[in-house]
């Protein structure tokens, strides 16, 4: 965690209420997509996806087992091939139905490698949940089967998301302002 964070601002983008409503409608079309699934193995990738991924899964009807995952890039931008596995999963998913939930694509590079590792794993099928896709930032082309909101290219924390580790708890997204008067450290 950073000792130094630049003074900042935190300004809604996306209301408490109208992720609530989107949640609601992307666990329907989840339950509508797997009604006749006979194991759905929902995987959330900490620590951001945490707060998205527990609202999702309370409104689930399908069975449904649940899974965590958690990876971390090398220094601070995200690269191919330089995804580190920090947390693996428990549960076995072969010839299981995967639901990967994210809190956000970016480059695309995290959520592609999981998927790939998922899939060599066996999994009889892998499908992306994600609140946020930052689509004019992707690098590598991932589908995203349930999106919540697509936004731009601004740094964002709230609902699970973090600036340094702090706002995850924010139960809404907003656009970090930086303070332009102070240096970059
Ligand atoms: P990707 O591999 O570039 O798609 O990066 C995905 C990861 O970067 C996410 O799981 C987040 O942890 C982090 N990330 C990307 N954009 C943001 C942001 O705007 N706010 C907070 N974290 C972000
Ligand atoms: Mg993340």
């Amino acid at each position: 965690m950073p000792t130094t964070l630049r003074s900042h601002r935190v300004r809604t983008l996306i209301e408490a209420d109208t992720i609530q409503r989107r949640v609601d409608e992307l666990a329907r079309e989840i339950d509508r997509d797997y009604h006749d699934t006979d194991g759905l193995v929902a995987i959330g990738v900490l620590k951001g996806a945490v707060i998205f991924f527990s609202d999702l899964v309370k409104r689930l009807h399908v069975p449904v087992l649940v899974d965590f995952f958690q990876t971390s890039s090398y220094g601070a931008g995200t690269i191919a091939g330089e995804i580190r596995i920090k947390r693996d999963i428990d549960l076995s998913i072969r010839g299981r139905d995967v639901l990967l939930v994210e809190d956000i694509v970016d480059t695309g590079w995290t959520v592609r490698t999981i998927l790939e590792l998922f899939r060599f794993r066996g999994a009889k099928s892998v499908r992306l949940c994600a609140l946020l896709d930052k689509h004019e930032a992707r690098e590598v082309d991932v589908p995203i089967d349930y999106c919540g909101f697509q936004i731009g290219r601004e740094f964002v924390v709230g609902y699970g998301l973090d600036y340094g580790e702090r706002h995850r708890n924010l139960p809404y997204v907003g656009i970090v302002d930086f303070d332009e008067k102070e240096p970059k450290p």
